[in-house]
């Protein structure tokens, strides 16, 4: 009996205790709670050890978690394109893995040229679908280092030149892939402007420079898309390594811009324990104990922010606080990420990634030339279309350093133009360049006479020739650790087209590249389209435009000069570009791209903002709300836009700022707003563009701060920076 009554009391007694155990979840783990409870209670339990193991790499591509209390690793990859395959622990190569083949999405030029912040969205909901599906706790992109020199190896991978888009068009991308419980990793911060010494260069460039150019796409990745990671560049600014740079990360990152994230190093960016401990840095990657050269088996203890770290902690030189706010920082984005229960699957390589990828390809896509409209290509009257060039069959997935992809599916331009035009394809590959190699570059070993002899043939006898050219992401070509050695087109493309042109002159021009090219054949060809590295449906991209079954809509986010002394940053000494290899100075200062050829009226080949339809457009006379803003005001511009043409198609209305008798030295004008609106034929329709009048404002060297003028302003309503259709007075007072 009693025994009875004791059983049933024990299992009374066991079910209460599991209940409250089950409720009385430690606070760390308790998603109901709020992060920063959490972060604090985690902290609370974890050794000295332990806070200084999530501060540098265990692996090649992770970091620590807390194994002892449940919190995960980080796991990181590239890149701002697309998953990366797999890589091994501790070597660059890959992993083979036979599940890792991702969706290649387009580069972020293209992106940038659709001035549309819809396909931003789309593109980085999609892409942080992949890096989720992988499982990866941080997704190492989006890059928006701006465009100063057409030499920098890496344009490809950012936003263009001018940091309103760079700005505009970044935040959707963060917001999408953070969505899906993946930390996007803003990069390189920052002055990371090209590849010739990147390791180390010493960039020295103005407060107004920083300010009003090379931070503004930072700024907003930080305070409006929240980023919750931020990567340091390699090179030095004003003598501090970017990744452990007081001024950039404590004093503008962290203290100004309220970041609350991690800072990660680009890999092998750390050079001192100090320095990384004090300004700022708060995960440290790399390969080796030096950087990027051979590890050893404890490579990782031997980080700056490891056992040295360790050790300054307990000399108290370094004072706990600091471990602390560094651990804190991982343990918060870890529990945004790879500790959300909630956050989605994910999804990899599916159609719809393919489609996202097409959709962007299209609508980066710039026409920049149309003459007697060559183009769209009109099946029914051609015969004889002869495709020519390497960069029509070449894989472009492939190359160009840490953003190169293994993709499930990549479709080329010949395959696509073949399927859309069949047996009235010819081909011939014209010239070759080598395989695709890190470091160096391979000659071909095709004959170059041979191939050009064979490509003439086919052209004399067609009855449109369509070149598809470009670069091609080999080392100088486009790719990460070196910059172009010229602003030519490579691999005697230039002699090629010449020859072609003798025999015949319907030539449509295609170039697939990240950069601006010099093109001394741009008067004597019909057409030219800037296709970018499209990525896994560049194909059908390119057929679908040249067909017409695509009106191409995209605008250049960055100029291309005539020829390279026509750029800011060549129209100086070796100081200005490349630098001396110790020391670099940005003298063109805050004049870069169109703010150099608008103020020192040197005309571009094609300008910032340039883009051709297959339709045309009319812009109507704007009309302001007001006469007189105050400094906080917004300055709404109404005005109507039509399609005056035959087949439906989409325009982007730019509205550029001038400030008329400025007290500094201020560019002709700049980009303060924008509008894409898609419009059938003959359709209407009224558009209103806001213009913030903070955003009139110069970064004031006297103040530190920013500063608007009271005054005379303009505003120029444009469909490119070099073509401005109406102009529009503004006073502010
Ligand atoms: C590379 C690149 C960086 C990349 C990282 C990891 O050196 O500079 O963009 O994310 O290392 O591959």
């Amino acid at each position: 009996m009693y025994n009875k009554f004791f059983g049933i009391l024990l299992l009374i007694l066991i079910g209460a205790f599991s209940l409250t155990a089950q409720k009385v979840k430690p606070v760390y783990l308790d998603e109901t709670r709020p992060i920063e409870e959490r972060v604090k209670h985690a902290l609370s339990l974890m050794t000295l050890e332990e806070k200084v193991a999530l501060c540098h790499a265990q692996s090649k591509f992770s970091s620590k978690g807390v194994a002892r209390l449940g919190i995960p690793e980080v796991w990181m990859s590239d890149g701002p394109h697309g998953v990366r395959e797999e890589i091994l622990w501790d070597s660059w190569s890959e992993a083979k893995w036979t599940n890792d083949s991702c969706t290649a999405f387009p580069a972020l030029t293209c992106l940038a040229a659709s001035w549309n912040p819809e396909m931003s969205a789309i593109y980085g909901k999609a892409v942080g679908e992949e890096a989720r599906y992988r499982n990866k706790t941080v997704l190492l992109g989006p890059g928006v280092n701006i465009y100063r020199t057409p030499l920098n190896g890496r344009n490809f991978e950012y936003m263009g030149e001018d940091p309103f888009l760079a700005s505009q068009m970044v935040v959707p991308y963060i917001q999408e892939v953070q969505k899906n419980g993946v930390a996007a990793c803003i990069k390189h911060y920052a002055l990371n402007n090209q590849e010739v010494w990147r390791g180390h260069i010493d960039v020295q460039a103005s407060d107004r420079a920083l300010r009003e150019i090379y931070l503004p796409a930072f700024k907003a990745a930080v305070t409006e898309g929240k980023v919750w990671s931020v990567m340091g560049a390699y090179n030095q600014f004003r003598g501090e390594h970017c990744c452990h740079n007081n001024l950039l990360l404590n004093k503008i990152l962290k203290d100004e811009w309220k970041f609350d994230g991690t800072v990660v190093t680009d890999w092998g960016g750390a050079h001192n324990t100090m320095q990384a401990a004090m300004n700022g840095l708060d995960i440290e990657m790399g390969t080796g104990t030096d950087g990027m050269t051979r590890s050893i088996s404890n490579a990782y203890d031997n980080y700056y922010l490891a056992l040295p770290f360790l050790d300054e902690l307990k000399k108290g030189t370094v004072p706990e606080s600091v471990v602390n706010d560094k651990a804190s920082r991982v343990l918060r984005m870890i529990f945004r990420t790879t500790m959300d229960s909630r956050r989605p699957w994910g999804s990899f390589a599916t159609d719809e990634h393919a489609q996202v990828a097409r959709k962007v390809a299209e609508e980066g896509i710039v026409l920049l030339k149309n003459a007697g409209n060559i183009l769209p290509l009109d099946a029914s009257k051609l015969k004889n279309i002869a495709v020519i060039g390497e960069n029509a069959t070449r894989s472009m997935t492939v190359g160009g350093g840490s953003s190169s992809l293994k993709a499930h599916n990549e479709i080329s331009p010949l395959k696509s133009l073949t399927a859309k035009f069949g047996s009235k394809i010819t081909y011939a590959m014209g010239y070759a360049s080598g395989p695709p190699a890190w470091g160096r570059e391979i000659p071909s070993k095709f004959n170059a006479d041979t191939l050009r002899a064979e490509a003439v043939r086919k052209a004399r006898i067609a009855d449109v020739v369509v070149f598809v050219g470009g670069l091609n992401k080999n080392h100088f070509q486009d790719c990460e650790g070196g910059d172009r050695l010229s602003y030519n087109l490579p691999f005697g493309q230039d002699q090629l087209l010449a020859e072609i042109l003798k025999v015949n002159k319907n030539v449509v021009v295609v170039l697939v590249s990240g950069n601006a090219v010099a093109m001394p054949w741009a008067d004597r060809v019909p057409a030219i389209v800037q296709a970018w590295y499209l990525g896994s449906e560049a194909g059908p991209a390119i057929a679908n435009v040249l067909s017409g079954e695509v009106n191409p809509s995209g605008k250049l986010p960055f100029t291309f000069p005539v020829k390279l002394t026509d750029n800011g940053a060549h129209s100086f000494d070796q100081l200005s570009y490349p630098g001396d290899s110790i020391l670099q100075v940005y003298k063109e200062d805050i004049l870069v791209g169109y703010r150099w050829h608008d103020t020192k009226n040197i005309a571009p080949l094609f300008a910032f903002g340039h883009g051709l339809s297959y339709t045309s457009f009319e812009v109507s006379k704007p009309q302001i709300d007001k006469k007189l803003y105050t400094k906080g005001g917004i300055v709404e511009l109404t005005f109507s836009v039509q399609n005056t043409g035959k087949v439906a198609g989409a325009e982007v209305a730019q509205v550029y700022v001038t400030q008329k008798n400025a007290p500094v030295m201020r560019p002709a004008k700049e980009l303060k707003g924008f509008k894409k609106v898609f419009l059938k034929a003959g359709e209407k329709q009224t558009i209103n563009i806001p213009v913030k009048v903070q955003d009139f404002a110069y970064w004031d060297e006297k103040s530190s701060d920013w500063k608007v003028d009271a005054g005379e302003f303009v505003l120029n309503l444009a469909t490119s920076s070099g073509d401005v259709k109406f102009q529009v007075p503004v006073r502010v007072k």
